[in-house]
């Protein structure tokens, strides 16, 4: 059963269907961005659960982790690392390829973006199949830095990526279903 945050964070999510395929129902948060109160309400729940916890960076997942993972760097006064999509960031990376609800993919992070032993929380709109999570952990684990969890806006529990992270040991968050 949805909580009333969750009821009212889905409010503001629209759903288009088949895009970008036929068959897929998107999940579309730029409505949820554009409303100054639901933009507030996203990045307000992404943040509770760390209150107390050791966060040393935020990473955030191209395209619509950057706008959540930049305000939730700014609330925890942490910097913020990009994770792009292959072949977007200027200096010398590090690549992971995946598969996604429609297609495949590469990401990549700067070599030199986290140090050993920071605690890492990453950020994205949307957990579907884990996949791109699951690549963003390979980088940020392959810097020696550690992922301290995982946040997202949705989960579609269907595509099994709450159960694929967790079953990597790490500590997953979701905010809606
Ligand atoms: C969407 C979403 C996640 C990913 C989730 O991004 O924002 O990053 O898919 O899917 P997964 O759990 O099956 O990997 P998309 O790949 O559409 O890229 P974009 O944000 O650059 O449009
Ligand atoms: N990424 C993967 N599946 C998605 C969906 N159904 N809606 C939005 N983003 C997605």
């Amino acid at each position: 059963p949805d909580t009333r945050a969750a009821k009212a964070l889905k409010d503001y999510i629209r759903t288009i269907p088949d895009f970008p395929k036929p068959g897929i129902q998107f999940r579309d948060v730029t409505t949820l961005f554009a409303d100054p109160r639901g933009l507030r309400l996203a990045v307000d729940l992404m943040l509770h659960p760390y209150a107390g916890t050791r966060i040393d960076k935020v990473a955030g997942l191209e395209a619509r982790g950057f706008v959540l993972g930049g305000a939730v760097a700014h609330q925890l006064g942490r910097g913020f690392v990009p994770i792009r999509k292959a072949g977007k960031l200027p200096g010398a990376v590090l690549s992971e390829r995946y598969t996604l609800e429609y297609g495949e993919a590469v990401v990549e992070v700067h070599d030199d973006a986290l140090q050993p032993g920071e605690r890492v929380l990453l950020v994205d709109d949307l957990l579907a199949t884990g996949g791109t999570a699951e690549a963003g952990v390979r980088l940020i684990e392959r810097l020696g830095a550690e992922v301290a969890s995982c946040v997202f806006v949705i989960d579609l529990p269907a595509l099994g990526g709450r159960a694929r992270l967790e079953a990597m040991g790490l500590d997953v968050v979701t905010l809606c279903e």
